[in-house]
């Protein structure tokens, strides 16, 4: 870097515009785009604010010019220059500063770059037609450069070269817009009197149903700290400490399958409340998000409708029901005590069940082949479902290949119950079992709302699910819903009544948006014996009560005041309010769907000796 380099202020390329006409600037950044005109030479250069053009002109001085004609893509360069009004041709309307440009007079050359392996630019993306008239985007690949942008790019390939990933703009906007939102949620958060506590990392194991990822102590042979699932059990440990009101921005680790919108190592907005009720923490979480949403530019507003487990479970099949398309299942079972249709008629004599959904308005656009011979012959056995059955509403009747099965008043009772007009495509299931019933038409809804373009992208519905149930039954074991410190919401059965168990409620809630759980939490049991139950009650022997919990045992015997909190998941709410396609797009350094790192190559084998001073031996995977 040249004395003059290391001396002059920076400005920052997007902060060039007409304002700064005529006077020096000093840009520092990479070398977008190059076109060598011949006469003259430009080029754009790239910051984390933005882009602006330059110009080599070789009567200026013919050093320069001829080290700008060595200048490609990625170059990191210094550039002493003044600002100038673009001639009348050369303006740009399409970009902030298209109309000024930067006179080079010194060129520091810093860093040569290899051609990356992928596009980096998305000048001609972020500046829609400015293809047309700029003299640079002539040059461009622009096929190339918009499937960057677009992320067409194949995702390992910009995970192992994620540090370029991160270059280009789209990128590094989602990371400030990220950083912006954290700090948005620390400003509501200290407003209302929380402390910002960091909880271990090496500890022992929180339970969240996941696997545990372990750490083998070098020190101590055979044992293991386990990475925290979540800090769960440290904030109640700072809730009985006094600390009235803790957060953290912290990483969590859970070794699961993994899904789109799940990572093995991932963050939470955490946070616990002392002397705290239900009611204060959802008007707090509807604040924080509303500040997240503003940040992208979005409104939500609270308070945010209320819905029950059961309701959910019942209305949606889900229990992260997506709002945005309405069309709640609806149940039709008594409306069908004896009808024409066989099936249906079964179903009901062996006391199952059938439900309907009504999709407005798509009855011209959905024809009776893709009705039958896709939805109702494909679609919804992939779904787990047995049959679908399907009626349009149009010119004041059902029409249907199975209509002539049902009476006029059985229609008609139809047609009321689900508010069906002309237009209205009624989609309906049965089956013995009401679980399979809402789980199937449940998935049915929120894909032909899909299919049919409802779930737009920039609307948002969130929800609060609340009264979950405290346990579940999980391959023929009791298991917490949640976690084992959730609140039962009355008095706990015993070990035997395992239909008093699973009818049993939680003081639990989910805030949903979208039919995405963003986060999750409840009030705790705050006193020692009904904690000690709950344990039992999930089948821990007294020494695993002891070994696991003891330490979180001992400490309620000492004064625990009722508390409760929730866990935001920031990456999710991150790529949510950014509208991003997954959580990798807003979290810096992802692992991929294999949980494998591309950049890094973790997890990677380690040397005989680490082995050995950490105590362990690889056996070989057993034959299968
Ligand atoms: P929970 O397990 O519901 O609750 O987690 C809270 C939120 O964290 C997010 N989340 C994830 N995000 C990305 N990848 C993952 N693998 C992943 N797992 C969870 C979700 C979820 O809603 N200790 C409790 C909170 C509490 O009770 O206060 C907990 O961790 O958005």
């Amino acid at each position: 870097m040249s004395e003059k380099t290391r001396i002059q202020a920076r400005t920052y390329c997007g902060n060039v515009s007409r304002s700064l006409l005529n006077s020096p600037v000093l840009l520092q950044g990479w070398v977008d785009t190059v076109r060598d005109h011949g006469h003259l030479l430009f080029a754009h250069i790239r910051d984390i604010s933005g882009l602006v053009q330059v110009v080599f002109d070789p009567e200026t001085d013919a050093a320069t010019y001829a080290l700008a004609q060595s200048l490609r893509s990625e170059f990191v360069v210094a550039i002493h220059g003044t600002v100038i009004a673009r001639t009348p041709e050369n303006v740009n309307p399409h970009i902030p500063n298209g109309d000024i440009e930067v006179a080079v007079t010194h060129l520091d050359l810093l860093s040569k770059a290899k051609t990356p392996p992928f596009m980096i630019s998305e000048k001609d993306i972020v500046n829609a037609s400015e293809a047309d008239t700029d003299p640079i985007a002539e040059n461009q690949d622009s096929t190339n450069s918009k499937q960057a942008a677009a992320g067409k790019v194949d995702e390992d390939i910009r995970l192992r070269y994620r540090y370029l990933d991160i270059r280009r703009p789209s990128i590094q906007k989602n990371l400030i817009a990220r950083s912006k939102m954290a700090r948005a949620m620390r400003e509501v958060l200290y407003t209302h009197d929380f402390h910002e506590v960091e909880t271990p990392v090496l500890t022992k194991s929180t339970p969240e149903g996941a696997r545990d990822y372990l750490v083998p102590s070098r020190v101590h042979e055979g044992k293991f700290y386990a990475l925290p699932q979540s800090p769960q059990l440290f904030k109640q440990l700072l809730m009985i400490g006094g600390m009235d009101r803790y957060f953290q921005i912290v990483k969590c680790f859970r070794d699961e399958d993994l899904r789109p919108n799940r990572q093995p190592e991932f963050t939470q907005l955490d946070m616990e409340l002392s002397f705290v009720d239900e009611e204060t923490i959802y008007k707090l979480i509807e604040e924080l998000l509303e500040s997240v949403f503003k940040v992208a530019g979005h409104t939500l507003t609270g308070p945010f409708p209320r819905i029950t487990y059961d309701e959910a479970m019942e209305s949606y099949g889900s229990d992260a029901p997506d709002l945005r398309p309405g069309m709640p299942l609806t149940e039709v079972t008594d409306l069908l005590p004896n009808s024409g249709y066989k099936i249906f008629n079964m179903i009901v004599e062996k006391g199952g069940c059938i439900k309907a959904i009504c999709l407005k308005n798509q009855a011209d656009v959905l024809s009776k082949n893709v009705l039958q011979n896709e939805f109702a012959m494909k679609t919804i056995q992939k779904m787990g479902g047995k049959g679908l059955t399907w009626m349009k509403y149009e010119d004041n009747e059902f029409q249907s290949n199975i209509v002539q099965f049902f009476t006029p008043e059985e229609l008609g009772a139809i047609k009321d119950r689900l508010g069906i007009e002309n237009g209205d495509v009624l989609f309906m299931v049965a089956d013995t079992n009401r679980r399979t019933v809402n789980e199937v038409l449940g998935r049915f809804r929120v894909f032909i709302a899909e299919r049919q373009g409802l779930l737009k992208s920039n609307v948002f519905a969130p929800c609060w699910v609340t009264d979950f149930p405290l346990f579940e039954l999980k391959d023929g074991a009791i298991h917490s819903m949640h976690h084992p410190f959730t609140q039962p919401n009355g008095p706990l059965p015993e070990a035997g009544d395992s239909a008093g168990l699973l009818a049993l409620k939680a003081r639990a809630y989910d805030v949903v948006v979208n039919g995405q759980e963003l986060g999750g939490g409840s009030i705790r049991i705050h006193d020692s014996a009904t904690q000690h139950k709950v344990f039992e009650l999930l089948g821990l022997s007294q020494d695993d009560i002891k070994q696991k919990f003891g330490f979180f045992q001992t400490a309620f015997q000492y004064g625990a005041p009722p508390h409760g909190g929730l866990a935001l998941g920031l990456d999710r709410l991150v790529a949510m309010a950014l509208e991003t396609e997954s959580i990798r797009e807003v979290i810096p350094f992802p692992k991929n769907r294999a949980a494998i790192c591309p950049l890094t190559e973790a997890p990677s084998e380690v040397g005989s000796d680490q082995l050995t001073e950490l105590h362990l031996k690889l056996t070989p995977r057993p034959e299968v």
